[in-house]
C-alpha cells in the first residue's frame, strides 16, 4: 500500500501530521511519500500542482491531503493559485465522487450553533459531483479592460454545463450509497433558472427508477439550504452537482458542531481515492498549534475503508475518536465550558493513546 501525503498550506501541515501519526499506530504495513502542493509548492517550483506531485499522487493506491490557499496568493493569475492544485488532482485522478458525510458526534451536541434536538443523532452524507459544473466550464475568462488589464475588466463569465454521463455516473453513486442506509435520496438541483440543472434533474429521475427500493425527491437548492438548518435530519443522502454540493456541504458541517470535524472521500471509478478535510487551510490560525485534527484523521479513516480494504482499521480509528471526545477533550473549535481545551498535537496524542 502506498500513501501520498499532500499536507499543503496553512494548518495543512499540523493536521496531517497527526493523522499520520495515528495511521503509524495501527500496525498495517504501509509506505508514505510526501510532497509539496498548493501554496507551499507554488513557493518551491513555481506551480501549485508540480508534475512531480501529481505523477505521486496518480501511482499511489490513496493521497492523503490537508488543506490549500492562502489570501496573500489572491493576487496570482488564477492557474498558478494554490486552490489549483485540488482541482488540478481532481480532474486528472477523475475524482468525481465526493463523500462528505455530516455526523453529529453525541458528545458534540452542545457545540453546534443550532438546538440539540435539531442535530442530535444526524448522520447525513452529501454527495458532490467533483470534476464537471461551472468550476471546470468552457468558455471561461474576464473582457480585458481598454487599458489591456484584467483587473479593470469590464465583465467576467464562467459555464456551467453538465453531460448525461458525467450526472448518470454521480446519480448511480449516490443511490449505491442510499442502499446501503436509509434508502432515501434527495436531488438537489436549480431546475426552475438553470438547463443544467434540469437536465440534472431529468436524469437522476431516470438512473433512479433502477432502485425501486429508494425513494427520491428532488429540492431547490436554495430551500435545501433552508431545509439543511431548519430540519436536518429528515436528509438521508443528498446528492448535487459541484458548486451546490460546496455550499451545502460547509452549511452540513456546522450542523455536526464545527466543520473540524467534517472528512471527505474523492472517489474515481477505480476506486483509488483523495482523502482530506472538508475544512480549508485557515491561515489565520495556522503555526498556532490550535487546529482541529479530528477531520483528517477522520479521512484517513475513510481512506482505509474505501481504498485501502482495512475497514477494521478504520473502525478502530473512529471508536478512538468517540473515545477521546467522550474523555472531554476539545480543541477551541469544539470546546464548551466543562470540557478540556486541548492542541493540536494533543488531540493527535489523545486518539494514538485511545488506539493503543
Ligand atoms: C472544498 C474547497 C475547494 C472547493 C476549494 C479549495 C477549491 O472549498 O473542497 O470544498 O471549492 O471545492
Ligand atoms: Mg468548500
Amino acid at each position: 500500500m502506498k500513501i501520498a501525503i499532500l499536507p499543503g498550506d496553512g494548518i495543512g501541515t499540523e493536521i496531517v501530521a497527526e493523522a499520520v501519526k495515528v495511521l503509524h499506530v495501527l500496525g498495517l504495513k504501509f509506505e508514505t511519500e510526501t510532497a509539496l502542493v498548493g501554496g507551499t509548492a507554488y513557493e518551491a517550483h513555481g506551480h501549485p500542482l508540480p508534475e512531480s506531485t501529481l505523477k505521486l499522487a496518480m501511482q499511489a493506491d490513496a493521497v492523503l491531503f490537508g488543506a490549500v490557499g492562502d489570501w496573500k496568493y489572491d493576487k496570482l493569475d488564477r492557474p498558478l493559485r494554490p486552490e489549483q492544485a485540488i482541482l488540478g488532482l481532481r480532474k486528472n485522478m477523475g475524482l468525481f465522487a465526493n463523500f462528505r458525510p455530516a455526523i453529529c458526534y453525541e458528545q458534540l451536541v452542545d457545540a453546534s450553533s443550532l438546538k440539540p434536538e435539531l442535530i442530535a443523532g444526524l448522520d447525513i452524507l452529501i454527495i458532490r459531483e467533483l470534476t464537471g459544473d461551472i468550476y471546470f466550464g468552457q468558455p471561461r475568462g474576464r473582457r480585458v479592460a481598454t487599458d489591456g488589464h484584467f483587473p479593470g475588466a469590464e465583465e467576467a463569465f464562467d459555464t456551467m454545463r453538465y453531460s448525461r454521463p458525467e450526472i448518470e455516473r454521480i446519480a448511480h453513486v449516490a443511490f449505491q450509497a442510499a442502499m446501503k442506509r436509509n434508502k432515501k435520496v434527495t436531488s438537489v438541483d436549480k431546475a426552475n433558472v438553470l438547463e443544467t440543472f434540469q437536465l440534472w434533474k431529468d436524469v437522476v429521475t431516470e438512473v433512479g427508477k433502477q432502485y425501486p427500493e429508494v425513494t427520491l425527491d428532488h429540492m431547490y437548492v436554495d430551500n435545501a439550504a433552508m431545509q439543511l438548518v431548519k430540519e436536518p435530519k429528515k436528509f438521508d443522502v443528498m446528492v448535487t452537482g459541484n458548486m451546490f454540493g460546496d455550499i451545502l456541504s460547509d452549511a452540513a458541517a456546522m450542523l455536526t458542531g464545527s466543520i473540524g470535524m467534517l472528512p471527505s472521500a474523492s472517489l474515481n471509478a477505480k476506486n483509488q481515492g483523495l482523502y482530506e478535510p472538508s475544512h480549508g487551510s485557515a491561515p489565520d490560525i495556522a503555526g498556532k498549534g490550535i487546529a482541529n485534527p479530528l477531520a483528517t484523521i477522520l479521512s484517513a479513516a475513510m481512506m482505509l475503508r474505501f481504498s485501502l480494504n482495512q475497514a477494521q482499521a478504520a473502525d478502530r480509528i473512529e471508536a478512538a475518536v468517540k473515545k477521546v471526545l467522550s474523555q472531554g477533550l476539545r480543541t477551541a473549535d469544539i470546546y464548551s465550558s466543562g470540557t478540556t481545551k486541548v492542541s493540536t498535537v494533543q488531540m493527535g496524542d489523545a486518539v494514538v493513546s485511545a488506539l493503543r
